[in-house]
């Protein structure tokens, strides 16, 4: 079986480093790798957020602060790298290589501007012929809109990927956007009809229900 996580930098990185979600995540990790083929595309969270307001400032392009923004999500993923005891000392640049890896857990960032690592994720699923993708990210579900500003948000177990589409498109897309999945990784998924999963990335009790294909928190895209 194969499982490729988009690791939100919202997990890794929320305020600063969470070194204690790392090392808990790498162990996860290591456990699952016995029985599955295993890929993660790390997220830049606030490191992303922190380089790219300064960048902003200094009035670069978006293109440039899109590149800034996958630097930090290369930092990120070292940073899992090291957790996990790699051999390898940098994160694969490209979904051709990473989807050649041998590896039994392959490690990424991002790739090319106008995208998030979301959408690195999902067209990695597609390469890889991935039975389940996931997007791990710090809300349990999917909702119509925002539930911190709406009390009447609805939330979805299960969402249809037109649907999804429709939810996303009302968002916005600049470099360091905060969404709950890129429209190119929603696009690519229901290309493919990729199996996805969206859930919030700290409870592992939780995410290993759902890769058993158990009763589990989260919505299910298909
Ligand atoms: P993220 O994937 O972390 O995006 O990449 P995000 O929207 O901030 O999502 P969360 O909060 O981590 O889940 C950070 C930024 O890096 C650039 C984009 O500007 C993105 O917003 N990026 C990342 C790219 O341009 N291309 C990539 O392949 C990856």
């Amino acid at each position: 079986m194969k499982v490729v996580f988009s690791l939100g930098g919202s997990m890794v990185c929320p305020d600063d480093i969470d070194k204690n979600y790392i090392n808990k995540f790498s162990k996860f990790l290591k456990e699952i790798s016995e029985k599955c083929k295993v890929y993660v595309v790390v997220g830049g969270g606030k490191t992303a957020r922190k380089y790219v307001d300064v960048a902003r400032k200094f009035h670069a392009n978006e293109f440039f602060c899109d590149v800034i923004g996958i630097y930090a999500t290369r930092l990120n993923a070292c940073l899992l790298m090291a957790s996990l005891n790699s051999d390898h000392f940098s994160p694969f640049e490209s979904i051709e290589d990473a989807s050649k890896s041998p590896e039994k857990i392959v490690v990424m960032g991002g790739t090319h501007p106008m995208h998030t690592t979301d959408g690195v994720a999902a067209m990695l699923a597609e390469n890889v012929r991935a039975d389940l993708f996931i997007n791990l990210t710090n809300v349990e579900y999917v909702y119509d809109k925002d539930p911190k500003k709406y009390k009447d948000a609805k939330k979805y177990e299960k969402i249809g990927y037109d649907e999804l589409i429709e939810i996303l498109n009302k968002g916005e897309m600049s470099a360091s956007a905060n969404n709950i999945l890129d429209l190119v990784a929603a696009k690519t998924i229901k290309r493919s009809k990729i199996k996805t999963l969206i859930m919030n990335g700290r409870n592992f009790e939780n995410l290993k229900n759902a890769i058993e294909r158990k009763k589990f928190i989260g919505t299910s895209v298909e």
